[in-house]
């Protein structure tokens, strides 16, 4: 090997960027975006002055966040030709593998990308955020036999995203605050998170000069698997399994102490980076109980859910790991309560995480960041000759 390589597997102890779009601080327990507390954002921001804040860097003044708002609420349409890719997936697909092909599939839509000249980004900006929740929702409907339904420039981002999700043409469907409310915070809460395996993935891709449709593409697929955002649906299998077998949390408490053999961990549990707490996970705690008791919705893996988190938060082999809830643990019990089923949970990660994603590969361009190529540490055979097939 040339040269001094440090292995560090899982890039635990590497920093890839300097970045001053998200801090976080583990041990305490802090997220900030641009140096505004989640807490203050979820509680008084909308989401697409988050999304503009992450990407921009500043809050939008009135007029600005009215152009922002204005051109998204014009390009939520999605070509209709996109329909005809659609339609080729089979009804059973994953959401989030034709969430992941479709954004790819709109670099093919709108090719003055090439080469990474990227002319104006904004332009992709802005149909990237536009048109990923119309996208989103037509696995949804393709699932139940339901016609799609069309953006309408008269909703707000998020009524928009309901609309679609869950009107009929049968019947007159009214958004209820609650849920518009419960989902600008959920959505807020998942905005970014500095870098996780799936933005280190859209940064990735976007050292190359890949263009941003393929890049996010990337990050959804990154985000699909089950150790990171696909867990906020397994934690809902996983309690739903819990609740079939008698709802002894203990047993499954025990069985993931012993993970190695058993191959079970306890989705919704533990994190890279938080050490004492997931912020995220607290604040989705409690609106778990306003956001049910307000709807009326009476869910028993809530109960089983607080019951795992009590068991383990007592038990030496979670504490001394230092696992706790995340931001997974009771975002689906949420999702649950306002009708989106649990294939769509992690669908819903990737509308809210769009604006980190785009913030994140924004700043790496703006920084001229180098293309990523890491190297490795060389185990495999030192040289040999060719045997000759006849003679093997
Ligand atoms: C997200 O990075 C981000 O910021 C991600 C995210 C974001 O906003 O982008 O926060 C979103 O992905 C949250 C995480 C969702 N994933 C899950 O809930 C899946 C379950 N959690 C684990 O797989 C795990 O905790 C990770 C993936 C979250 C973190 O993995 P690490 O940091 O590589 O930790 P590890 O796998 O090395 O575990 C350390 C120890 C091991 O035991 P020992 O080898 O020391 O004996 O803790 C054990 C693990 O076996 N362990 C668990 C466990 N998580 C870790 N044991 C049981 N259940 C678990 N959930």
């Amino acid at each position: 090997q040339t040269g001094y390589v440090t292995l560090d597997r899982g890039y635990k102890n590497t920093g890839a960027t300097k970045s001053a779009i998200t801090f976080l601080d583990g041990e305490l327990g802090i997220l900030q975006y641009r140096g505004y507390s989640i807490e203050d954002l979820a509680a008084k921001a909308s989401f697409l002055e988050v999304a503009y804040l992450l990407i921009y860097g500043e809050l939008p003044t009135q007029e600005e966040f009215t152009t922002f708002e204005t051109a998204i609420r014009r390009h939520t349409l999605v070509n209709e030709d996109m329909r005809k890719i659609f339609d080729g997936f089979p009804v059973k697909a994953h959401p989030m593998g034709v969430l992941a092909s479709l954004v790819s599939a709109m670099s093919a839509f709108y090719p003055d990308l090439e080469s990474g000249k990227d002319d104006d980004v904004d332009r992709h900006i802005i149909r990237l955020l536009a048109k990923l929740p119309t996208i989103a929702t037509w696995s949804y409907k393709r699932a139940l036999g339901h016609p799609i339904n069309y953006p309408k420039n008269t909703l707000d981002y998020i009524p928009n995203f309901l609309n679609m999700m869950f009107s009929l043409p049968v019947e007159d469907y009214k958004v209820d605050p609650v849920v518009a409310e419960a989902l600008n915070v959920l959505l807020i809460l998942h905005a970014d998170h500095e870098q996780n395996c799936s933005t280190s993935t859209v940064r990735l891709v976007g050292s190359s000069q890949a263009n941003i449709y393929s890049s996010i593409s990337a990050g959804i697929s990154a985000l699909w698997g089950p150790l990171h955002g696909g867990a906020n649906q397994e934690v809902i299998e996983m309690l739903e399994d819990i609740k079939a077998d008698g709802g002894d949390v203990s047993k499954y408490v025990e069985m993931a102490k012993n993970a190695k053999t058993t191959g079970f961990r306890l989705f919704g549990f533990g994190h890279r980076v938080y050490k004492n707490f997931d912020p995220r996970a607290k604040i989705i705690k409690k609106a778990a109980d306003d956001v049910l008791a307000k709807l009326g919705v009476n869910d028993p893996i809530l109960e089983i859910a607080k019951g795992l988190e009590e068991a383990a938060l007592h038990d030496e082999y979670f504490v001394s790991r230092k696992l706790y809830p995340n931001v997974d643990f009771y975002s689906g019990i949420i999702y649950r309560a306002l009708g989106i089923p649990t294939n769509m949970f992690t669908v819903m990660f990737a509308i809210g995480r769009l604006p980190g994603w785009i913030a994140q590969w924004k700043e790496m361009r703006e920084t001229k960041e180098p293309i990523g190529r890491p190297r490795q540490i060389y185990t495999g055979s030192t040289l040999r000759e060719f045997v000759p097939l006849e003679k093997r």
